[in-house]
C-alpha cells in the first residue's frame, strides 16, 4: 500500500503511524498495551508520579492521544514526566501536516503541542523541556534532540512504561539494536512496562533479554499481533 506523503519520515521510508485511526491505535498498542490506567488506578496514595520513556517522538502523535486519554479519564492531581526522544525532529509546520489527518477530534491538543513544539530550538541536540497544565494534573515532556541510546543513559530515573515506537525493525534495525533495548531495560523500574507493535523475533529476544518478560497480545487493525513486556 502506498503511503500518503505528508505521513513518510523519508529517512526510513516508513510511515510515522498507521493512516487509519492513529489514537485509537495508540490507545490500543501502547496504552492498553503497558497497562499505564491499572498503573495509575494501583498507585498507592501520596505516589502521583509516572515516568514515562518513549522512542521515536515523530509528530507527537501519542503524546496528543495520551493527552486525550487522561484529560477525560477522572484521574487529578498526577505528575507525569514524559521522555522522548527523536534524532530528526520535525519542523511545527511538518508536524502540523503530519497530525492533520485526526485534527477534527484532537485539534485543541494539536495546537497546544504545536504551540511549545515551537518554542523550542530542535537544532540544538540534548533535552528540551515542554510544560502542560492538564485537568489530570502536570505533564512535563522532555524531548531529547539526539539518538536513542543517548537519552536512555542520559536519564536519571528509571520509567515506569516505556513506548517503543520507532518504525519497524525491518526498515529501522538501530532502534530495536540488542544495546539499546538492555539500556531501556536498565532504565524501567520493577514491574514497569513496555508496549510495541511488533512481535518480531530479534525485539522480543532483545527485550526479553533486557529482563522484560515478553507476552503477545491481540495486535490493532491489520495487525494481528502486539506485545507486552513486564520488567522482572
Ligand atoms: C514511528 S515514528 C514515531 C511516531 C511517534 N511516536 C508518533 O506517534 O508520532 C519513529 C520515530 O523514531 C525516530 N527515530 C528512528 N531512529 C531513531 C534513533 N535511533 N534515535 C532517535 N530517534 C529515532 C524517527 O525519526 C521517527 O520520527
Amino acid at each position: 500500500m502506498e503511503i500518503p506523503l505528508n505521513l513518510l519520515n523519508e529517512e526510513y521510508n516508513d510511515r510515522y503511524f498507521d493512516v487509519v485511526n492513529a489514537i485509537e491505535e495508540a490507545k490500543h498498542v501502547f496504552f492498553r498495551g503497558s497497562g499505564i490506567m491499572d498503573i495509575l488506578s494501583a498507585m498507592e496514595p501520596g505516589r502521583d508520579i509516572l515516568r514515562i520513556g518513549e522512542t521515536g517522538f515523530g509528530a507527537g502523535r501519542l503524546l496528543i492521544a495520551l493527552m486525550d486519554l487522561l484529560d477525560n479519564c477522572g484521574i487529578r492531581g498526577i505528575s507525569i514526566f514524559y521522555h522522548s526522544v527523536e534524532l530528526h525532529p520535525v519542523s511545527p509546520g511538518r508536524m502540523e501536516a503530519i497530525l492533520e489527518g485526526f485534527r477534527k477530534t484532537a485539534g485543541p491538543l494539536i495546537d497546544l503541542l504545536l504551540r511549545a513544539y515551537g518554542r523550542i530550538d530542535i537544532t540544538s541536540r540534548g533535552w528540551h523541556q515542554m510544560q502542560f497544565s492538564r485537568p489530570f494534573g502536570s505533564l512535563t515532556v522532555n524531548l531529547w534532540v539526539g539518538e536513542a541510546l543517548e537519552m536512555v543513559q542520559a536519564l536519571t530515573l528509571p520509567c515506569d512504561i516505556w513506548f517503543l515506537d520507532g518504525h519497524s525493525p525491518q526498515k529501522n534495525p538501530s532502534i530495536w539494536r540488542p544495546e539499546l533495548l538492555l539500556a531501556i531495560g536498565e532504565k524501567t523500574a520493577p514491574g514497569g512496562a513496555c508496549a510495541t507493535y511488533t512481535v518480531a523475533g530479534a525485539v522480543r529476544r532483545g527485550l526479553i533479554a533486557a529482563g522484560f518478560a515478553v507476552e503477545q497480545r491481540p495486535g490493532f487493525g491489520i495487525k494481528k499481533a502486539a506485545l507486552k513486556g513486564v520488567k522482572q
